[in-house]
């Protein structure tokens, strides 16, 4: 490995959804930590909420580069929100990251970009490092609006990037058609519109200071998981339904470390 590479390590975040059981956390991480201890891939689980406990017991018996992150964590800091978690309640249960803005939860549960931004400022109080997803719907990109809806969508949260030090606001493009129909997006066009993104936040207010680190994610597997952690422009890849199996989470990895190598 190059030293320039072990300065470039890429990662794999596995974001369970409603999926998983709680006796697998365990099994999971026994056979994901090795990996995470090899050359050139962080991994960073995000299990359902109940279970974050859980994973951190299990972290603890199998140290290793291993991290965890929330799915999701309330728009508040605390009040009356009836089944709400805090991003500091993430955080005292072991969450280092907190995934905000996934279509899932805009789409179906009705989460407004003014919502978003609250949830990252509360991620930057609570110490996590949040992970915007942003993307584009079929239909968007058939009408030609990608590049509209992304703009939107990251320009609601510019005036809530404050990374405190050693944190950084990650960015995942997961486009809406992409995810969980098999159907990923090509290398060519997830290289295209990274750079986009990286060059629109480039020319953004001079107060955001740091540049994100830029993910994708939308129907990651074994097929295709090589040439997409393989860009230049690809800081690590958010990987839903194909992550959930130990096994064949671990054959997904190997085929990242083996492109990175
Ligand atoms: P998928 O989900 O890998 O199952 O398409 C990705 C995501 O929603 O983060």
């Amino acid at each position: 490995m190059t030293a320039d590479r072990a300065r470039r390590r890429k990662v794999m975040f596995a974001n369970w959804k409603l999926n998983g059981c709680a006796e697998s956390i365990e099994t999971w991480i026994k056979t994901m930590a090795p990996l995470a201890e090899e050359g050139v891939l962080d991994i960073v689980l995000m299990p359902p909420a109940l279970w974050m406990e859980r994973a951190r017991t299990g972290l603890e018996r199998y140290p290793s580069r291993l991290a965890l992150g929330a799915q999701n964590v309330a728009a508040w800091e605390q009040g009356a929100y009836t089944g709400e978690i805090s991003a500091r309640m993430m955080a005292d249960a072991g969450a280092c990251y907190a995934l905000v803005g996934h279509s899932e939860r805009r789409l179906l549960f009705g989460e407004t970009d003014e919502m978003v931004s609250r949830k990252m400022a509360c991620c930057w109080t609570a110490g996590l490092s949040p992970v915007l997803c942003i993307g584009e719907t079929g239909f968007e990109r058939e009408t030609g609006e990608t590049e509209r809806v992304l703009k939107r969508q990251l320009g609601a949260v510019e005036g809530w990037v404050r990374p405190p030090p050693g944190k950084a606001l990650w960015i995942a493009y997961e486009p809406v058609w992409s995810i969980g129909t098999g159907q990923a997006a090509g290398p060519d066009l997830v290289a295209a519109v990274l750079a986009g993104i990286h060059s629109h936040w480039a020319g953004l207010n001079a107060t955001i200071h740091s540049q994100p680190r830029l993910l994708y994610g939308g129907s990651v597997s074994l097929a295709n998981a090589a040439s997409l952690i393989a860009l230049e422009a690809v800081d690590g890849l958010l990987v839903g339904g194909a992550s959930v199996n130990p096994e064949s989470c671990a054959d997904l990895c190997r085929a990242m470390i083996r492109a990175l190598d």
